[in-house]
C-alpha cells in the first residue's frame, strides 16, 4: 500500500506513487481500450493510489485520455484526487488558440473542455503544461486564480518551467495575490538529473511539490529491457526505439546489481529513490497492466541510506553545475 504525503506546502494531500494517464487510448499500447484501462484504473485505486495525472492532449487524439479515465473514475471520482493539464497544443480539441495557450480566453475554453470530457464538475490539481511564450505570466495566473475562485479548480500547478520562470510565477502572484503554483512537473529520473540544477531547489525554495514525470525513463529503468532486447509490447519495442540501443548498459548492468545486493527491483530503486529528494511529492509512473500499478504502488517503500544514495550518485553522476563566473 502506497504512502501519502501533501503536495509541496499545500494542504492536498496526494499518494507517493501516482498513476500517469498517458497510457489511456495511446495507440499501439494495451491500455488503448476503455476495458483496460477501466482494469488498471481500478487496480490503482484498489492499491491506494488518489493521484491520477493526466492532459487535454493525451490519447490517440487529444482528449481521449481525458475521456477515458472520466468513464473509468465514474462513482469512484470524488475519492481520488483528479490532475490535468492545459496549454500544450491540442490540436483543436478546446476550439483554436491562436498560439497563445497561457490566455484567459484560451484557458476559459480550456477548462470547459477538459471539464466535460472527464465528466466531473471540478479538476484538484490544473497544471499549466508548458510556458507560453507570449502570454504574460500575470494574465494566465489571473484566468487560474478566477478558476479557483469559482471552485471549477481546486489547486494550480506548473510543468516544464525553468528556475526563473517558477520564481517569477511566485513572485507575480505574490504581487497580484491570487493562487500560487503549487506543483511543479518535470522530466526527472535516475537517468536524468537535470532538474536538480535549478528545478528542485526553486521548488524547495518555494514549497512547490515536484511531480517528475518519466520516473522511469520510459521504461528502461523497470529491469525488463536488455542490449538489444525489448519484450514484446513494450513502450521501447514500437516507440522510441532508439532508446534501448543507445542506452549505457554498462550502466544500467551496474543499476541491476545495486538493485539485486539489495533484495529490491531496479522499480523499487528508481521510485524510492525519487521519493527520497526532498521536493518529490509523488511519483507519477504510467502503466499498462494491472500488475504494473500494483507492483508500482508498493515501489517507493525503501528509504535509502546516505551510503545508498551516494553509491546511486556514482552510477548515475548528478549534472555537474557550470559555474558562470
Ligand atoms: N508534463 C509533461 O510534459 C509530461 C511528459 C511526459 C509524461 N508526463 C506524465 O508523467 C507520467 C509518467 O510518464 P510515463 O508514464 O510516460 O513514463 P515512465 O513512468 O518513465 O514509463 C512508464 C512505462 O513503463 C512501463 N512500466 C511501468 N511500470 C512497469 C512495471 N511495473 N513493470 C514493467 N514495465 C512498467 C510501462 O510501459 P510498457 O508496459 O508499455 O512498456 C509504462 O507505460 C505520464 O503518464 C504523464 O502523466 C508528463
Amino acid at each position: 500500500m502506497t504512502s501519502y504525503r501533501r503536495l509541496g506546502k499545500s494542504g492536498l494531500t496526494v499518494s507517493t506513487v501516482g498513476l500517469g494517464c498517458n497510457n489511456l487510448g495511446r495507440a499501439n499500447t494495451a491500455t488503448e481500450s476503455q476495458e483496460a484501462t477501466d482494469a488498471v484504473v481500478n487496480a490503482a485505486i484498489d492499491a491506494g493510489i488518489t493521484l491520477f495525472d493526466v492532459a487535454d492532449t493525451y490519447g490517440r487524439e487529444p482528449g481521449l485520455s481525458e475521456t477515458m479515465l472520466g468513464k473509468a473514475l465514474g462513482g469512484r471520482r470524488g475519492d481520488v484526487v483528479l490532475a490535468t493539464k492545459f496549454g500544450m497544443d491540442a490540436k483543436g480539441a478546446n476550439g483554436p488558440d491562436f498560439g497563445a495557450r497561457g490566455s484567459r480566453r484560451y484557458i476559459m475554453q480550456a477548462v470547459e473542455a477538459s471539464l466535460r470530457r472527464l465528466g466531473t464538475d471540478w479538476i484538484d490539481l490544473y497544471q499549466f503544461h508548458t510556458p507560453d511564450p507570449l502570454t504574460p505570466i500575470d494574465e494566465t495566473l489571473a484566468a487560474l486564480d478566477t478558476l479557483v475562485r469559482s471552485g471549477k479548480v481546486r489547486y494550480i500547478g506548473h510543468s516544464n518551467r525553468s528556475g526563473w520562470q517558477i520564481a517569477q510565477a511566485e513572485y507575480v502572484a505574490r504581487e497580484l495575490g491570487t493562487s500560487r503554483f503549487i506543483s511543479s512537473q518535470n522530466h526527472y529520473n535516475l537517468l536524468d538529473r537535470r532538474a536538480e540544477l535549478e528545478v528542485t531547489p526553486a521548488a524547495e525554495e518555494f514549497g512547490l511539490g515536484v511531480l517528475p514525470y518519466f520516473p522511469l525513463a520510459n521504461g528502461l529503468l523497470t529491469g525488463k529491457y536488455s542490449p538489444g532486447h525489448a519484450p514484446e509490447g513494450s513502450r521501447l519495442s514500437h516507440t522510441r526505439t532508439a532508446m534501448v540501443d543507445e542506452a549505457d548498459w554498462d550502466q544500467l548492468g551496474k543499476y541491476s546489481v545495486f538493485a539485486k545486493e539489495r533484495g529490491l527491483t531496479e522499480i523499487e530503486v528508481a521510485f524510492s529513490w525519487l521519493a527520497a529528494q526532498p521536493s518529490v511529492a509523488s511519483v507519477i509512473a504510467g502503466a499498462t497492466r494491472p500488475e504494473q500499478v500494483r507492483q508500482n504502488a508498493e515501489a517507493a517503500s525503501w528509504t535509502p541510506t546516505p551510503e545508498d544514495l551516494a553509491a546511486l550518485d556514482d552510477i548515475f553522476p548528478a549534472v555537474p553545475k557550470v559555474a558562470l563566473f
